[in-house]
């Protein structure tokens, strides 16, 4: 399998650091539940929680998309769940890459209707392009092409995760 760099390691940590900027700025004087969604948030979520300038408590969510295949169904099963209570808490959902939108989307929704104060999103990666549904991301890396990523957390099928840059597939079809 080729794999072509499509982000540079050094480009991923600046872009990093100034997500966690902008999160401590905004969140300053609060503290923040931080929920990575497994597995493909784990290495973003570790470095972005460790430039951050403000105290936070991070929690993790494994979901799948009912289906299975690439493509998500929009059905979302919980399959690992929060450990504690959310109700009037300040959470930053954690997520490696957002492409039709209809996960993030059915997440939301889910963890909206335990009444926490606020929700924001953080993706490491946007894949515009392919949204079905209308989502807003409060914070953003990078936006990607029409392509699969892999690297950095992103995986092809469970290969490719421990990659420090972030790539393309090359003969993904
Ligand atoms: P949605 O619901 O936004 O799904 O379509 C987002 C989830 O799909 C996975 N995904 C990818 N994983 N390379 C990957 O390794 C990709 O190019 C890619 N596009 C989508 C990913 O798990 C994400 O959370
Ligand atoms: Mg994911």
């Amino acid at each position: 399998m080729k794999i072509t760099t499509l982000i540079p390691e050094e480009e991923i940590l600046k872009r990093v650091k100034e997500l966690a900027c902008a999160v401590s700025d905004d969140y300053t004087g609060k503290e923040l539940l931080v929920v990575g969604v497994l597995k493909g948030s784990f290495v973003f979520m570790s470095d972005l929680v460790r430039s951050l300038s403000i105290p936070t408590r991070c929690e993790f969510m494994k979901l799948a998309s009912y289906g299975g295949g690439r493509e998500s169904s929009g059905k979302v099963r919980v399959d690992l769940d929060l450990s504690c209570e959310i109700k009037g808490k300040s959470l930053l959902i954690v997520e490696d890459i957002v492409d039709t939108g209809l996960t993030l989307n059915e997440l939301k929704r889910l963890l909206l209707s335990r009444q926490p104060e606020s929700i924001a999103i953080c993706a490491l990666l946007d894949k515009p392009s392919r949204r079905k549904v209308e989502i807003e991301i409060d914070y953003v890396g990078f936006e990607v092409p029409d392509r699969f990523i892999v690297g950095y957390g992103l995986d092809w099928d469970e290969q490719y995760r421990y990659l420090p840059y972030i790539g393309v597939i090359e003969d993904a079809g």
